[in-house]
């Protein structure tokens, strides 16, 4: 399979997954490429079977530069695409020691659904998805990442 990757990371982690997932698709026999939504051009992307979309999530949702990236992006019909979202793990307010409620988690964490509902309105269709969580903004990665990501490149043939 030809995969193309785009990532928004900023602070790295999001670089990471992808880096990692390149190394497990290529071990597989596949082609892929990664590159930052910034270093291409959404009209002109070359042909794939399948593409890959990470990004970090900004109030609830996508990064900007991915979320203009996927509307703008030009790519064939009913071609395959798969999302990863990093997002940080909910954890304990400070002052109240309490966990964020589920609505309350759902609230800021819209990066998966708000990315697939731009990519449907091209007729595309979803292979895989996958939340990464990030322990604080700039990172480290959750501990098992790669496991996580393991299983969803399994998911991608
Ligand atoms: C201004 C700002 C707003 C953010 N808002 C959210 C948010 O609403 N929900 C969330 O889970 N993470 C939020 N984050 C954390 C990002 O998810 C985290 O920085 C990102 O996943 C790290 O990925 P990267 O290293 O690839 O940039 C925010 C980060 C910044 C800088």
């Amino acid at each position: 399979m030809k995969i193309e990757m785009y990532h928004a990371s900023k602070f790295g982690n999001g670089k990471k997954v992808a880096s990692y997932l390149q190394g497990l698709l290529i071990a597989k026999g596949h082609q892929m490429n990664v590159l930052h939504v910034k270093e291409t051009k959404p009209k002109a992307l070359p042909p794939a079977d399948l593409y890959i979309f990470c990004s970090p999530t900004r109030i609830g949702k996508p990064i900007g530069s991915m979320r203009s990236f996927l509307k703008k992006a030009k790519m064939p019909d009913d071609t395959k695409y798969a999302l990863i979202a990093t997002l940080v793990k909910p954890r304990p307010n400070k002052k109240t020691g309490e966990m964020p409620t589920k609505e309350e988690i759902e609230k800021w964490q819209r990066n998966l659904p708000i990315m697939e509902r731009i990519l449907k309105e091209k007729g595309m269709t979803k292979v895989a998805d996958l939340e990464v969580y990030v322990l604080d903004i700039k990172g480290p990665l959750e501990e098992g990442w790669e496991k996580k990501v393991e299983e969803f490149a399994s998911l991608l043939g």
